[in-house]
């Protein structure tokens, strides 16, 4: 027999059928019951246990029978030690060694586009298969949800908002930064020049230093990360913390410096956090609170001069700002700065983790700076000195491939994960050939790796894990690809879709 007709679903469970036989006779015989349990609390308990358990296996027969679901491959925990922490250690030791999407890749190659794994009390489905995340994240968005543990876990640093809502209160607060967000143009390009050539500036001295046997190497991502932090905050608030804050004009201003350490370091327990899924709550410390607190100190420090801002000049200002519906609509700065730290998040570090794999790609693939910058002055007529306009930037076919290829290589969102609000079922990965759909019951997450579906090579043929822009060079590829959802970097729909911005 097949290890995988060895096991069956029941409730919840994997159980070998040993288990589920005797257990079924027991929930169903009246005297086996009485027999077993003496007390009359014990026996209103067994009677509520046994109806739920009943109620949902016909649920989930149901759902088998009508979908034709198959059971999946089931990956064995351990005895010693038990609960799947031999799992949760290599995941850990994965995180340190940066290395958790390659990790769930190698575990994708072993076991298959979709598997499933007891952690603990939780029964986890894990798939890169891009039916399955199109099903979850559209077809059947309303039966998925983001759930507590990503709520529990960073909510001390974000407070309440749009990133890690669900429900009423998601489309609430769709509803307040939605129109903010979702603009039809492109920022304001100027903005983009004005903060690049500061970078430029700051950069140029660490790399040609004065002692010129020193090797002519230079970290970028700190650099990168300060550069979409001050863009994001500039294009939500209209403020350059650079030159603002605390009336300085410094080059690099004490505001700046000490929200990016602190919120940095917040991160960085939050990350640690997520791993540990329902049981985040484990991970905590002063050295965490005091950076959450520190950094929405700061954040409320900024707020509230953009308010005061708004209120001396009533006018509104020619760049777009946007949080203004918020600002002079006067709410609660704790709303707004709320909403502004869910924005931050999800735009800094994605943005910001985008540029370090771009130049990290470029530094990688030399020739293709010959290409690109090629393309631009050949758009530009040489005239390297002014910047494009949108239609010119639009008209820059390699650089749009170049930035396709990165965003599928190395997508700043390599993992991510929904719970289910209901039994249901998901259509590939049951039966021995994975082809099957298979059930879902309620309260399962779904793990599933963007970075994982990308570098498939079922998906992407035998060149997959390799840097190749022409893999775009037919304009229809990547709209094919968005659709059937094996190129998904934004999570186009459902959450995603309307946040064109990244
Ligand atoms: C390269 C840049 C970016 C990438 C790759 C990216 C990717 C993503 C992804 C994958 C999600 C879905 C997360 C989830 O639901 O689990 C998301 C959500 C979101 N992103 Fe981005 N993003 C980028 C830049 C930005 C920027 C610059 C902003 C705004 C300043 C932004 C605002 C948002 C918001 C508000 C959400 C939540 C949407 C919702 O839940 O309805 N993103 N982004």
């Amino acid at each position: 027999m097949s290890p995988l007709n060895e096991k069956c679903f029941y409730g919840r469970t994997y159980m070998s059928r040993d288990v589920i036989r005797p257990l079924r006779a027991i929930v169903c015989d009246e005297n086996a019951s009485r027999t077993l349990l003496t007390t009359e609390w014990e026996r209103s308990d067994f009677i509520i246990l046994r109806h739920e358990l009943l109620r949902r296996t016909a649920i989930h027969r149901h759902i088998m029978q009508r979908e034709g679901c198959q059971p999946l491959k089931c990956l064995p925990n351990k005895w010693f030690p038990p609960f799947g922490l031999d799992k949760l250690r290599k995941v850990v030791e994965a995180e340190r060694a940066k290395a958790y999407p390659l990790f769930m890749l190698e575990d994708h190659e072993k076991h298959g586009d979709t598997y499933c794994q007891w952690g603990g009390p939780m029964y986890t489905v894990i798939t890169r298969d891009p039916h399955n995340i199109r099903e979850m994240l559209s077809r059947q968005f309303k039966n998925f949800e983001i759930g507590n543990a990503r709520h529990g876990c960073v909510r001390p640093l974000l407070g309440d908002g749009i990133f890690i809502q669900d429900g009423a209160e998601w489309e609430a607060s769709r509803k307040l930064s939605g129109p903010m967000i979702h603009r039809p143009s492109l920022p304001d390009l100027s903005l983009l020049e004005r903060h690049f050539q500061r970078l430029q500036s700051r950069v140029a001295p660490s790399y040609y230093p004065n002692d010129l046997s020193a090797s002519p190497s230079l970290d970028l991502k700190d650099y990168l990360l300060d550069l979409s932090l001050q863009l994001t905050t500039e294009f939500l608030l209209g403020e350059d913390i650079n030159t603002a804050s605390h009336g300085m004009n410094s080059e690099t201003s004490v505001w700046n410096g000490a929200f990016a350490k602190e919120f940095d370091n917040a991160f960085r327990w939050i990350s640690k956090r997520e791993r540990y899924k329902v049981f985040y709550w484990l991970v905590d410390g002063l050295e965490f609170r005091r950076s959450c607190n520190a950094a929405r100190d700061l954040v409320d420090e900024i707020v509230c001069r953009s308010v005061e801002t708004r209120k001396m000049y009533k006018t509104p200002t020619e760049t777009y700002i946007a949080l203004e519906p918020l600002l002079s609509e006067q709410r609660d700065t704790e709303v707004v700065r709320d909403q502004f730290m869910n924005l931050l998040l999800a735009g800094r570090d994605t943005s910001g983790a985008l540029l370090s794999w771009l130049f990290y790609a470029l530094a990688r693939e030399p020739h293709l700076v010959k290409i690109l910058k090629k393309e631009i002055e050949d758009i530009l007529d040489m005239d390297r000195s002014r910047t494009p306009t949108k239609s010119e930037l639009n008209g820059m076919v390699k650089l749009d491939q170049f930035i396709s290829e990165t965003l599928r290589l190395f997508p700043p969102n390599p993992l991510n994960g929904r719970f289910s609000v209901l039994a249901t079922f998901l259509p590939y990965g049951g039966g021995e050939d994975g082809e099957a759909p298979i059930l879902i019951p309620k309260g399962t997450l779904v793990a599933f790796s963007t970075f994982a579906a990308q570098h498939n090579q079922d998906l992407y043929g035998e060149t997959a894990n390799r840097f190749r822009i022409d893999r775009w060079d037919d304009v229809r590829t990547k709209e094919r690809r968005t659709v059937d959802w094996s190129y998904h970097p934004f999570l186009e729909e459902g959450r995603g879709n309307a946040w064109a911005v990244g």
